[in-house]
């Protein structure tokens, strides 16, 4: 059975990341944890004490490519090889905010931010005898119109930025597998289903009504980290690669999630918006 060493999780300060993360040091899993903010960290690390395996918390600012860089340096002096990179942190704006780039923040955090981390992990990965990408999307995807000339613009609803993310998340996913295909590494993306959890909690007090109101609908965290943990397995067990999961199904694509000439044009920008080569090595 693979053998979870070395992990990096994103959004492990709270909802369906801070759950993931228990069932990883439960099972006796290394794992450096990402939030937003030192305080965020401090508070999960509390939470998160007396288990089984290792958990260090490194703040970082996925919506910031130097706050990532730095990361970066941070997980590379921790460990070399990284065996599972989760990519789970998420957030919804509900007005326009932009990144340092002036790239919408809610597209440079859920899509952007993890495309550059994953894109540096990728030797720490390589490194490892085998290991596992698991992206975690939503179904929102397939309402999701991305128009890659839009990425800076003001003029779209949080819904439609919420949405272009998490299709870009699954038109990543499936570029990244043809681009590891032959390679130790596999990648997969994933709906955790409907958690109630902070996502919208970043907007103020109307954030706060909505977080209460999403929370009441919403299933326990606990749930979507098991679907995040068994693509972590499917993957881990070579079951599949490029795949989509929905609560721990596979399903098909929508045929606009399986645009390979948009895929590949995400690509292309995304590593031009991120200074990197197109070539992953
Ligand atoms: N909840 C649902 O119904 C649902 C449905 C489908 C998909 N999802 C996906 O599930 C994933 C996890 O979200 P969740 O529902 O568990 O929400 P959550 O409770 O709000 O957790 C989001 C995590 O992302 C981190 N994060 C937000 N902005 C960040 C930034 N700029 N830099 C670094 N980290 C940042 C947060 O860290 P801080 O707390 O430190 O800010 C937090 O740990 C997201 O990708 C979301 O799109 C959720």
């Amino acid at each position: 059975m693979f053998k979870l060493k070395h992990v990096v999780l994103t959004g492990a300060t709270s909802g369906i990341g801070i759950e993931t993360a228990r069932l990883l040091l439960s099972e006796g899993a290394n794992v450096i944890g990402i939030g937003s903010s030192a305080k965020s960290c401090a508070k999960a690390a509390k939470k998160l004490a007396n288990l089984n395996g290792t958990i260090k918390f490194i703040e970082c600012d996925l919506s910031d490519q130097k706050s990532i860089r730095n990361l970066v340096k941070l997980i590379n002096s921790q460990f070399t090889k990284v065996d599972c990179l989760i990519n789970n942190a998420g957030a919804i704006y509900l007005k326009f905010q932009p990144d340092k780039i002036g790239i919408e923040k809610t597209f440079s955090v859920n899509y952007l931010g993890h495309y550059l981390l994953t894109r540096l992990l990728l030797v720490n990965l390589m490194a490892a005898d085998e290991a596992v990408i698991v992206n975690v999307s939503s179904v929102a995807y397939k309402r999701g119109c991305l128009n890659l000339n839009e990425l800076r613009s003001t003029n779209l609803t949080a819904t439609e930025s919420y949405t272009r993310s998490k299709l870009a998340q699954v038109l990543f996913t499936q570029t990244l597998a043809k681009e590891l295909e032959g390679s130790s590494v596999s990648v997969n993306c994933l709906h955790p289903g409907l958690i109630g959890t902070n996502l919208l909690s970043k907007n103020g007090i109307i954030g706060s009504i909505l977080t209460y109101a999403h929370k009441l609908v919403g299933r326990s965290a606990k749930h979507g980290a098991r679907h995040v943990m068994h693509n972590v397995r499917l993957l881990g067990n070579n079951n599949s690669n490029g795949k989509y999961y929905s609560i721990s199904k596979p399903e098909k694509l929508l045929p606009h999630a399986l645009d390979v000439q948009k895929a590949e044009e995400l690509w292309k920008l995304s590593s031009e918006l991120c200074n990197l080569p197109v070539e992953i090595v």
